[in-house]
């Protein structure tokens, strides 16, 4: 059974996953190759752009949605995952899961006959990363880049240092010590990394990172389960916002990305976040065609 639980799980996938997301977009695929199959999509934390995507997605080609909020299933009351997953796989035909706990998706696959897809956990982001190298390429029409990452080492940060390593793009995260990246990830992506000859690098020095580089990306600094530690974050990662000097420091060229949504002065400036160079918005729109590739490969 394939599922995508981790970035890494479409290793062998994401060229293709990116040319039939082109398609999508560009109106080429009119057949409906998930008729008559559905994907339960069960959120235990909020959600605007992944909901939507996955939803209208399905719509498109041809299955059918179910949004399912955790609280309202019986795994709100207590029904283990494994039972959950047992019952669930006998109705549809793949299922989204948003959690908090990365840790219960892999417990969920590991009881699912459907393809499992991580719709963002506490360690990765696997369909927003995809979504980002296709808007990327889309741009620039290349991957020979450097790319910085400002802010905290986060989920989003986790799947990008995988997803870039796999197109051989260069990788630099730009964050406090404290705010680094899972070790575990980075271990994996500097493996993809030395196949695809990307190089990788995390680094506090902000003019360092930031010096010419072609795409700088960021997200929140307060991501769904930190709220606690919200203050303790928003001092320590104040040097790390992109904002107009940040991007003078880039090349001339560079576009800026964020998964969104996006906290004004915090992260982010609203005169670069709507600026000339932001590819913001194609970015969220894009989730919707990176989203449909994703579930003819693994519904399909
Ligand atoms: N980028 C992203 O996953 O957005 P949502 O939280 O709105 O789904
Ligand atoms: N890092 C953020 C991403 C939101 C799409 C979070 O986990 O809340």
């Amino acid at each position: 059974m394939t599922h995508l639980l981790s970035a890494l799980d479409a290793q062998n996938n994401v060229w293709d996953i990116l040319e039939e997301a082109k398609e999508f977009k560009q109106g080429n695929v009119s057949k409906k190759p998930l008729k008559n199959k559905s994907l339960a999509m069960v959120f235990e934390k909020a959600s605007t752009r992944t909901r939507m995507s996955f939803e209208v997605g399905m719509y498109q080609l041809g299955g059918q949605p179910l949004y399912l909020s955790a609280s309202d299933l019986q795994l709100g009351r207590g029904e283990i995952i494994e039972d959950t997953a047992r019952a669930m796989s006998r109705y549809v035909d793949g299922v989204m899961i948003r959690a908090r706990e990365h840790d219960d998706v892999l417990q969920f696959a590991r009881y699912s006959d459907v393809p499992v897809i991580n719709g963002l956990t506490n360690l990765e982001h696997p369909c927003q990363a995809f979504t980002d190298i296709f808007t990327i390429n889309e741009w620039k029409n290349t991957f020979d880049l450097q790319m910085t990452y400002m802010g905290d080492g986060n989920n989003v940060c986790n799947s990008l240092l995988l997803a870039t390593a796999m197109v051989g793009m260069d990788f630099t995260v730009a964050c406090p010590s404290n705010y680094e990246p899972d070790p575990i990830i980075l271990k994996e992506a500097h493996k993809v990394a030395r196949k695809t000859g990307s190089v990788l690098k995390i680094t506090s020095d902000v003019q360092e990172a930031v010096k010419g580089t072609d795409v700088i990306y960021t997200d929140v600094w307060v991501s769904m389960g930190d709220e606690s530690e919200e203050s303790q974050r928003l001092r320590d990662l104040r040097d790390y916002q992109v904002n107009k000097e940040i991007l003078e420091m880039a090349h001339p060229d560079a576009i800026i990305l964020h998964c969104l949504p996006a906290i004004r002065d915090q992260e982010i400036t609203e005169e670069v976040l709507n600026g000339p160079q932001s590819a913001v918005w194609d970015q969220a729109e894009n989730r919707l065609h990176v989203q449909k590739a994703i579930m003819s490969w693994l519904l399909g």
